[in-house]
């Protein structure tokens, strides 16, 4: 199909537009809808026969099967129903000749020539490399997470895409779940603004821009609480748990205005999120006024039958339509079962018109329907990717995602002209694992290496030894080829490189210690019961240990794990996560000190595997702590509290905090009080600071947290400066889901907290009358 004829269809679809938007006002129902688009997707909507209405509702995957199990429909059916109109959307379909060729079938062959929507899964990057969501999260920088969100979805639109399967903004708090690592971590507060930053990212302030694609929040909900950080497992979460700490970013994302919510496989509390109406209704399209459409998860749909939700396919369906899942992506329960459905009054016209019609409001949105090809520019492709200002951002994200954990006798950072440094461990080398996992099209072993950046940075005289002591996994699939489909296996037998690594550590000056975790042991149904170093790994440590004790320890990592031997005896730790393409020079602009980190951690770490799920912002029980008697809520065998909190992370210069005040230490519900605190760099460097606040609600309606984050300033400060920071308590923060079942203040004591991390004890009291 031509440029030229499509248009002349989309005009034909406009100019049917004005004979038919009786429907128009219903729709408008929501005052933030655009008027004239509502008034193109009723007249398309009019123009529809049930079955393409349908179409538009279901979602294929036609590239290879990257994320679910592999699909049982052929690539032929696919296209035969594409050529007919009868599908909205297809996922892993990418680049400009791909999503051309897949457009083409529809705009050439079916009768209303509706463009699709073309997704993938462009959650840290599409080919340029960006940290891993949760590492990127330690930055608490948000113009800077926002910036990396809005070079992916430009390499995303310059490669034919219009929709991405992110932010995830599920709260995880549970080390154990491998999909910690896509997300922002244990807190609902930092979680809604990184998550609506993202979402700005992505979108933009104009979805029908060029450079920008749909978003998409998922999971919703509750798939971050996954019992026993078991992958796709039950979660059991009540009321007013479910308001005050796993829905807010979810509700921050819709009011960043996100195109799109993916709901998730998990059950709550028995019901499928899948086919819970209360959620996706009531909540998410009632309550909050939200326009956009949601997909299913991968099969979720027609999961509910393993779930025994569902006796078949068809009961699925209809479970799920009712329920409010917009589109099915992959489980082809609507394209058998809507239209039979709606003969048995099982479901209602209304409904389905309703899943269509948010459907077509975002590819409206996004302009598909001015011109379908508007994403497929093979110039645009070739200029827009991995470009070298897209790197630069790159390692910019990656030194800022960096928290320094140990720093004992300043071991860090390195002089550049240090004499020796020995660089051991199977990430020290490692040009791939930094891409992590959900790498959408990041290059197998394209990222810079640990060695390299140390390399690039060091004084000619420098001596660099490198050894990688342990191959940490035995690969079981051709490097590069796609890994999802495998489990890991790890090398607990050959320890030949052991002794080489010795030898080169024996002669360092300082060595870099790079081990913890492979790319793919984090992600999607990578779950694990072992959070601390397999293989071979300890062995390697305690060797090096005993011939050089000046160790850094830079840890690979996807989530957080048990460093608690490390952490006792190594000098340096420095949380290097998965950092993405320019890992390497990123982790080197921090170890020589071009860059002082001012990462601080997403996530408690915890003592022991056991702790999980461990989190800082957990409620008081009936018996506090008490170390001298066994009847306290503890462990009689490990402290209870974490090895490094969340919030946690150092500096090269230190910073005292002064002066803590309030303007009045009473106020009513609708009132303000005025907090303030003097920070102040008290050592030799320049450094960034994250200056937190918690408070704590001493008497509620509901059981409170003991400490609650909410609010941050991340300010510079230079060698021997002061800065007072300033924060506002007023509604927005003391308000919490109250007994009431609404948002609203109580009034009472609270406790403010201010430090720089979730540990502190500095506070002062306030009275809410
Ligand atoms: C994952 C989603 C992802 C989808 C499409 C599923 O298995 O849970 O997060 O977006 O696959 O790839």
């Amino acid at each position: 199909m031509t440029k030229s004829k499509s248009l002349f269809i989309t005009t034909l679809i406009i100019i049917t537009i004005f004979f038919n938007c009786k429907d128009s006002k219903k729709s408008m129902a929501n005052s933030n809808l655009d008027e004239k688009i509502e008034q193109k997707v009723d007249s398309v909507l009019n123009l529809m026969n049930l079955d393409e209405k349908i179409g538009q509702m279901v979602q294929y995957s036609a590239g290879w099967d990257l994320t679910g199990p592999a699909s049982s429909k052929s690539a032929q059916d696919k296209v035969d129903k594409m050529k007919k109109g009868l599908v909205g959307s297809v996922l892993n379909v990418v680049s400009v000749k791909e999503v051309r060729e897949a457009q083409k079938l529809v705009m050439e062959n079916s009768r209303l020539k509706i463009p699709m929507i073309f997704a993938y899964d462009v959650i840290h990057g599409l080919k340029t490399i960006f940290p891993t969501p949760l590492g990127e999260s330690a930055s608490w920088d948000l113009e800077t997470i926002q910036k990396t969100a809005t070079i992916a979805a430009k390499e995303s639109a310059a490669s034919g895409l219009n929709w991405t399967f992110a932010p995830m903004v599920d709260v995880s708090r549970d080390a154990r779940w491998g999909r910690i690592m896509e997300g922002a971590g244990e807190d609902p507060y930092l979680g809604s603004l990184i998550g609506a930053a993202r979402v700005k990212g992505f979108q933009g302030d104009d979805l029908s821009n060029i450079n920008t694609i749909a978003a998409c929040a998922k999971h919703f909900a509750g798939y971050g609480f996954a019992e026993a950080g078991r992958d796709y497992n039950t979660t059991t979460v009540g009321e007013f748990e479910l308001h005050n700490m796993i829905l807010p970013p979810f509700k921050a994302a819709a009011k960043a205005g996100v195109a799109t919510f993916m709901n998730s496989f998990n059950d709550i509390d028995g019901i499928p999120a899948t086919g819970h109406r209360v959620l996706q209704r009531d909540i998410l399209k009632e309550a909050w006024g939200w326009n956009g459409f949601i997909v299913s998860d991968w099969g979720s749909i027609g999961e509910m039958r393993s779930h025994g939700y569902a006796k078949d396919k068809k009961q699925a369906a209809e479970i799920a339509l009712n329920a409010g899942s917009d589109m099915d992506m992959e489980s082809y329960a609507y394209e058998a079962h809507l239209a039979e459905l709606l003969e048995e009054n099982k479901i209602s016209l209304s409904d389905l018109e309703d899943s269509v019609r948010r459907i077509l409001r975002v590819k409206f949105q996004l302009g598909l329907f001015d011109d379908p090809y508007k994403y497929c520019d093979e110039e645009r492709e070739k200029n827009n990717i991995y470009t070298k200002e897209h790197l630069a951002i790159a390692r910019e994200a990656a030194k800022k995602s960096i928290v320094l954990l140990k720093n004992e006798g300043n071991i860090l950072p390195i002089a550049k002209d240090v004499k020796s440094i020995a660089v051991i461990g199977p990430f020290a080398d490692n040009k791939d694992t930094p891409l992590g996992n959900w790498r959408a099209k990041g290059r197998y072993n394209s990222a810079v290496s640990l060695l390299e950046g140390v390399k690039a940075k060091v004084s000619k005289n420098t001596k660099v030894y490198y050894e990688k002591g342990v191959e940490l996994t035995i690969p079981t699939v051709k490097p590069g080829s796609n890994q999802f489909l495998y489990p890991l296996e790890f090398n607990t037998k050959d320890k030949t490189g052991i002794k080489e690594a010795v030898a080169v550590a024996k002669k360092a000056e300082v060595v870099f210690l790079a081990i913890g975790e492979d790319a793919y042991q984090s992600g999607e149904g990578r779950s694990q019961v072992n959070i601390g170093f397999l293989g071979l790994q300890n062995e390697l440590l305690e060797a090096i240990y005993k011939v050089n004790k000046n160790i850094v320890l830079v840890l690979s990592n996807g989530r957080p794990m048990d460093i608690s031997r490390a952490s006792e005896i190594l000098p340096g730790i420095l949380v290097t996560w998965q950092l993405g393409s320019e890992s390497g020079n990123g982790i080197a602009d921090v170890l020589f000190g071009d860059y002082n980190p001012s990462g601080k951690l997403p996530v408690s770490f915890p003592r022991n595997v056991g702790q999980e799920p461990l989190f800082y912002n957990q409620k008081n029980t009936g018996r506090p702590y008490n170390s001298k008697h066994v009847t306290y809520s503890g462990y009689t065998d490990s402290k209870k509290s974490a090895l490094y909190p969340f919030g946690f992370g150092l500096s090269y210069t230190t910073f005292s905090y002064d002066n803590l005040k309030v303007d009045k230490e009473t106020m009513n519900v609708d009132g303000k009080i005025t907090l303030s605190v003097d920070v102040k760099n008290t050592g030799k460097v320049a450094g960034e600071e994250v200056v937190q606040l918690y408070i704590r609600d001493l008497v509620a309606s509901i059981v409170r947290p003991t400490k609650e984050l909410k609010g941050f300033e991340k300010i510079m400060l230079q060698a021997g400066e002061t800065k007072t920071v300033s924060f506002t308590i007023d509604k927005e923060v003391l308000q919490f889901y109250t007994i009431n079942r609404k948002w609203e203040v109580e009034s009472g004591e609270f406790l403010l907290f201010v430090g720089e991390n979730s540990a502190t004890k500095m506070k002062q009291k306030i009275t809410v009358e």
